[in-house]
């Protein structure tokens, strides 16, 4: 039986790294019938291990680990160190070094490795898809595998690689667009509808911050809504305060590689405007220079540069504990989807 078809509510919480996805987020929303995340990407492997035991000591409910895949793509490094020269005197400002622009496999072996040697209930990936032996030695452990995609190519190519559900992203979600680099920027609905026929279950992301949202993507073909922002201000979420304060707010958000080298929906402040325009493309190496940066301003509570994370629908996002976003949300699907059904009844 899959682990979707197991839940009593319809609902995932998105891995968040960068702390939000604590342990504790995890086993609030999977007590409450939904499908916790733990977000690997980020930290050690030492840490995913231990928020891993953490989770299991406090929930026997099934629950997942979210694993970032490297990018093998080449990088124009001279766009980079023009951009670093750009964030110098912000640098200086704030009495920070910035950090050295490398590359790197966010540890991505060990942390299969140690998925593969103590199986958990689901692995989902994101950015791009994983290999076909990582996917079957999974799968072989009893693990369920679930792709990431942004596009409908890779819809198909994550059903031919036999991943048990695919998470299909719009671009309305919040932090990275968890697929390819790829600039054929696709709604949720579209992608839902353009992916109906694959013949695995859809779990959908990307705007969702309510029941009537969980309800439309339901009856658009989704099997689960995996909300990211919804959970963003519930006291069991890592989240911090400036953040929290901006999820708040009505403020826009826009996709930028400003913070990072890859294209992230982030609430509007002055550095994305400064800097989007000439940010260039490379994931991990922009991450790694900003990263002093952008935990000064964190450090002084300066929403005018830190990367605020959040999807298009952010102010719908409530300060409630996860186990009642995750009841309250399902509890208005069924009312908006019964309502719909009976004004469906009047048609001609
Ligand atoms: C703060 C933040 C961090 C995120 N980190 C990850 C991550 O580590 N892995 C991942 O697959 N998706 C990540 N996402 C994207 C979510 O999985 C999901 O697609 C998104 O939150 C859905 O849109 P919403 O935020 O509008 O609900 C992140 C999103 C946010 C807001």
């Amino acid at each position: 039986m899959s682990v979707l078809s197991t839940l009593r509510c319809p609902v995932v919480a998105a891995p968040m790294a960068g702390g939000p996805s604590t342990p504790a987020l995890v086993t609030a929303v999977s007590a409450a019938g939904g499908l916790g995340f733990l977000a690997a990407g980020m930290i050690g492997v030492d840490r995913l291990v231990a928020d891993v035991a953490e989770v299991r000591a406090s929930s026997d409910r099934p629950f997942g680990v979210n694993l970032f895949l490297p990018d093998a793509g080449t990088v124009d490094e001279a766009a980079i160190r023009a951009y670093a020269d750009r964030l110098a005197p912000e640098a200086r400002r704030r009495a920070v070094t910035l950090g050295e622009p490398s590359g790197g496999d966010d540890g991505y072996p060990d942390k299969l490795a140690a998925l593969l040697a103590d199986p958990v209930p689901v692995v989902s990936f994101v950015f791009g898809l994983p290999d076909r032996a990582a996917v079957a030695a999974l799968r072989e452990r009893g693990t369920e595998v679930w792709a990431t995609v942004t596009r409908p190519a890779a819809v198909t190519a994550a059903v031919e690689l036999g991943v048990d559900a695919v998470v299909v992203q719009g671009v309305e979600a919040g932090g990275h667009r968890g697929g390819l680099p790829d600039d054929d920027d696709y709604g949720l609905l579209p992608l839902l509808r353009l992916a109906a026929e694959c013949g695995r279950p859809l779990v959908a992301a990307g705007g969702i911050t309510d029941g009537a949202a969980v309800a439309a993507v339901l009856a658009a073909g989704a099997a689960a809504a995996q909300l990211g922002t919804a959970f963003l201000r519930c006291p069991e979420a890592g989240s911090s305060s400036l953040h929290r304060a901006a999820v708040a707010s009505g403020a826009p958000t826009a996709l930028t590689r400003a913070y990072t080298g890859k294209r992230a929906r982030a609430v509007v402040n002055d550095f994305l405007l400064r800097h989007d325009a000439v940010a260039p493309a490379g994931y991990p190496q922009v991450l790694h220079l900003t990263r002093p940066l952008l935990a000064a301003a964190r450090r002084d509570e300066d929403a005018s540069t830190a990367n605020l994370w959040a999807g298009q629908a952010h102010p719908l996002a409530r300060d409630v504990p996860a186990g009642q976003v995750v009841a309250e949300v399902t509890a208005s699907a069924r009312a908006v989807l019964a309502a719909a059904a009976e004004r469906s009844t009047r048609w001609g």
